[in-house]
């Protein structure tokens, strides 16, 4: 049973020493399902991720937070968001991520 003990030894030392995961965060918006009313340039029944950019700043990032964790109407147009089903922290990354969308395209397209 030695090489039991020591094959969870191994085991164990290789999850101390992985480093937290970076969360794809743009495959996680797509597996909260944002993409079914969210397209990243085109306006579905949302705004595109990248008008959403465009309109904020970084001081608007907890009321971006709300909006995805509370849902959101009246800022866009007739449709409503309903509260999506995402953690805070999970809300928190979707929302930096955005935000940084515009810097990315500005970067991408020489526009
Ligand atoms: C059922 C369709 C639907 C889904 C699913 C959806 N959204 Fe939305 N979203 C909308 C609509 C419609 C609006 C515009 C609401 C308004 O006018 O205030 C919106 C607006 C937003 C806004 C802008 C809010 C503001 O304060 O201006 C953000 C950010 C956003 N959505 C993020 C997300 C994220 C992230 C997800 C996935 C976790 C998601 N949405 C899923 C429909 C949806």
């Amino acid at each position: 049973m030695r090489w039991a003990l020591f094959l969870v030894l191994l085991l164990l030392g290789c999850q101390e020493k992985k480093e937290r995961p970076k969360v794809n965060v743009k495959e996680l918006v797509g597996i909260r399902g944002c993409p079914y009313c969210h397209d990243m340039r085109r306006p579905l029944l949302g705004p595109s991720f990248l008008d959403i950019s465009k309109r904020y700043g970084p001081e608007d990032l907890e009321r971006i937070k709300e909006s995805i964790l509370k849902g959101s109407r009246g800022r866009w147009g007739e449709v409503a968001m309903p509260p999506q089903k995402v953690t805070e922290e999970e809300a928190e990354l979707i929302a930096e991520w955005i935000l940084e969308l515009k810097k990315q395209e500005r970067r991408g397209s020489g526009r």
